[in-house]
């Protein structure tokens, strides 16, 4: 027996399963036995007593989860953080631990009021002493981890839980003599992951499979080369042995049901201070300022979201709550992350949600040169579609050229300091480049209540149940908008792919283009070259367009048409030599739209103005974007993403395509402005061209009454 080792326990008198606090509860309410519970107790108390000092604090009538005394407080050398435990349910524990902690003799450190942490249960010594694991996620809070850093002065690595069975860290994760880990990997997030792979070596790590973890194996008590616990696979044990461990096992079945076995069921009350260990937690706080419809727009979920899935924590400080239907609210939050990295994860998200730092805590972007061309340093703030503002010598500046995945290029013009956004492959070398996400925000309208609505209608009919009917009124609602732009001298862009034309939609196209209500047209070598064959051949990939039948040798119409325009030159010298007289680009170059053809490895041909250098083919797309009011994507996947990648907020989109994934793809970019519309593309624009006309007599009727 090591006399210097002691224990705390508290015998099952009053355990029960009184109330539902975790999933191993749920249906086990009063299914206990208290004499098994007692028997299996009892064998585990003489199995420690014969290894250690085990100390018995008096069980409490009222509380019966007290016999888990891991969760007392946690302990090193002479000083205890008591638990602050999450549910009330467990709360009434807390002055009884705290008496007896005080009565032997230890300095007593408590929590603030609302800040959980649930002691040894969710932090676990190195056996080592180097450092404390702490448990984040379910019952402690991120927040505690400083806290136990500054009064044990020890350094705290910080661990998200994911799994709600295993809510407490010594469910899922032990340390063992001479720094073997027993751990149950899929319990933890990616980083926490990473930390313990950095910390702990390869041959020391002891990852056991599900089927030991629900056995609660990880839950176990370590005494020098001795690991005590419920119960344990052939191969666990196996490895342990190898490991030089004896795995000693008593069945603690009955305390399974309440979600604890062995090591929920003692503390270690003598851990040793190794003292050349210091005091130290990576853990980072950010208070950031919300303002807007925070609960309407659901800003305020998708903040607290983004910041609990970021593997992070938050305290809401101050909350004003906007009284009227059209008063804005304003949050402040503070926000809590394990390590930087994690901080910055976080900060990005919020950044692009409309969180602002809070001004005393504001602070300059940081910037770095361009050392390489084409190569932004490692940590580049990576831009988004929202409208973006840079803080450079204490001025917001905003951010030109808005698109998403570029970087922030800081320049000295002769009208003085410009961020402009731009892609990698555009930076040089000596621009400064915005790193980090200190000193950025995004300017966002704050979204009303009935924009929001008018998205979930939208966002119904994406999502594949839209009736013919309602298609009809989103037909009739982007109807009334182009009209809206053309009547204002506007600008709408149309993306379109070939199946515009197999599904009969190319000559309402036309007649968008003839009627001026497209100012600008995107998309592939094959829309061009199936609706010039349709214009020459009146077939679409050698199907007769009219009959919908194959035409004999109809195969050939294709590279006919491709051949013919070769010859011309261009799609506009065809025109222009009357060899090409009807069809979608006809109209373009009658009416001066233009348009830009990217090339891509499926091309037959192609046509001479396809332009296969695919840099200049972006470059050509985001000039023809430029200024636009609305841009309309109609079935074509490739080409409609690659504008939505570089149009900003604040330009509406509509895309229409018979895949409800592709439509969910673009139009959920968090922007109030885009549509989807699941539908056939042939329908959609036969419907617009309908509703165009019937808005046009409506002008004319009132016009002439
Ligand atoms: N002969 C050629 O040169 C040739 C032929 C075909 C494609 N291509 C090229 O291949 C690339 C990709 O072509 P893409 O844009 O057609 O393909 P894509 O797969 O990127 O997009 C086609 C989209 O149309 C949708 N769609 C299919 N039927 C529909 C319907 N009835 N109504 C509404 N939506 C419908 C699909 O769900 C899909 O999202 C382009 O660069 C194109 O020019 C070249």
């Amino acid at each position: 027996m090591s006399a210097s080792i002691r224990f705390l326990m508290c015998s099952p008198d009053h355990y029960d399963v009184d109330y539902v606090i975790n999933p191993w509860m749920e249906g086990n309410i009063h299914k206990s036995s208290r004499d098994r519970a007692v028997e299996q107790w009892q064998r585990l108390f003489h199995l420690l007593k014969e290894r250690v000092i085990v100390d018995l604090v008096t069980p409490q009538k009222g509380v019966p989860d007290m016999v888990f005394t891991a969760n007392a407080g946690l302990v090193l050398g002479d000083n205890v953080v008591l638990s602050r435990f999450y549910h009330k349910e467990r709360q009434g524990e807390e002055p009884f631990f705290k008496q007896w902690f005080e009565q032997q003799g230890y300095t007593v450190h408590e929590l603030p009021q609302d800040l959980p942490f649930e002691g040894a249960g969710d932090a676990l010594l190195d056996r080592e002493g180097r450092w404390l694991w702490a448990g984040y996620g379910f019952r402690s809070e991120l927040d505690s981890h400083p806290y136990l850093a500054k009064w044990l002065d020890i350094e705290v690595l910080s661990l998200r839980l994911m799994d709600e069975r295993f809510y407490h860290l010594d469910t899922c994760f032990c340390p063992l003599t001479d720094g073997y880990l027993l751990y149950y990997p899929p319990a933890f997030d990616a980083y926490s992951n990473r930390l313990i792979e950095m910390r702990v070596a390869p041959e020391k790590r002891i990852a056991v499979g599900e089927a030991d973890a629900v056995n609660f194996a990880c839950n176990a008590v370590n005494v020098d080369r001795t690991v005590v616990m419920n119960q344990a696979s052939n191969d666990l044990k196996r490895r342990l042995a190898e490991a030089g461990f004896e795995v000693l096992e008593t069945p603690l079945t009955e305390f399974l049901k309440a979600g604890g076995a062995a090591k929920c069921l003692t503390l270690r009350v003598t851990e040793p201070i190794q003292p050349e260990v210091h005091a130290a937690a990576a853990v980072e706080s950010r208070t950031i300022r919300l303002e807007g419809h925070l609960i309407d727009s659901g800003v305020m979920n998708r903040t607290l979201d983004a910041v609990v899935e970021g593997g992070g924590s938050f305290q809401i400080l101050n909350f004003q709550l906007g009284v009227q239907r059209q008063s804005t609210s304003v949050a402040e939050v503070k926000v809590t992350a394990p390590s930087h990295d994690v901080m910055e994860k976080i900060m990005s998200q919020l950044i692009d949600i409309g969180a602002v730092r809070l001004p005393q805590e504001l602070s300059d972007a940081q910037l770095e040169p361009i050392v390489q061309a084409g190569v932004a340093p490692d940590d580049f703030y990576v831009t988004t579609i929202y409208p973006t503002e840079v803080r450079v010598n204490s001025q917001w500046l905003r951010v030109q050229n808005q698109r998403m995945d570029g970087a922030i290029a800081i320049s000295q013009t002769s009208n003085g300091t410009v961020a402009r956004c731009k892609l990698l492959r555009d930076l040089e070398i000596g621009e400064d480049v915005v790193v980090g996400i200190d000193g950025i925000r995004t300017v966002r309208k704050p979204e009303l209540r009935e924009q929001r609505n008018t998205q979930q209608e939208f966002s119904f009919m994406g999502a594949g149940v839209s009736s013919e009917r309602r298609v009809e009124l989103v037909v009739e609602q982007i109807a009334w908008e182009l009209r809206k732009i053309r009547d204002q001298g506007g600008k709408v862009v149309v993306v379109a792919g070939p199946v515009v034309i197999h599904t009969g939609g190319g000559n309402h196209l036309s007649q968008l283009i003839r009627e001026g209500y497209v100012q600008a047209l995107l998309g592939g070598n094959a829309i061009a070259v199936h609706d010039i064959e349709q214009s020459l051949m009146g077939t679409s990939l050698g199907m007769d367009m009219k009959r919908g039948v194959s035409v004999r040798g109809g195969h050939r119409h294709h590279l006919k048409a491709i051949n013919l325009i070769r010859r011309c030159g261009s799609i506009g010298h065809a025109v222009e030599q009357g060899a090409l007289t009807s069809g979608i680009f006809y109209e373009c170059i009658q009416h001066r739209v233009p348009f830009s053809l990217a090339g891509s490895i499926r091309d037959d041909g192609p046509l001479p103005d396809t332009k296969m250098d695919l840099i200049e083919a972006q470059a050509d797309y985001a000039r023809l974007i430029e200024g636009a009011d609305l841009i309309l994507m109609l079935s074509s996947m490739l080409h409609s993403i690659g504008t939505g990648n570089m149009t900003p907020a604040g330009v509406k989109m509509v895309c229409v395509d018979i895949n409800p994934a592709v439509v969910t793809k673009l139009s959920d970019r968090g922007s109030v402005e885009s549509v989807g519309v699941v539908t056939d593309v042939g329908l959609f624009l036969s419907l617009l061209v309908q509703q165009l006309s019937q808005l046009t007599s409506r002008y004319q009727l009132t016009q002439t009454v």
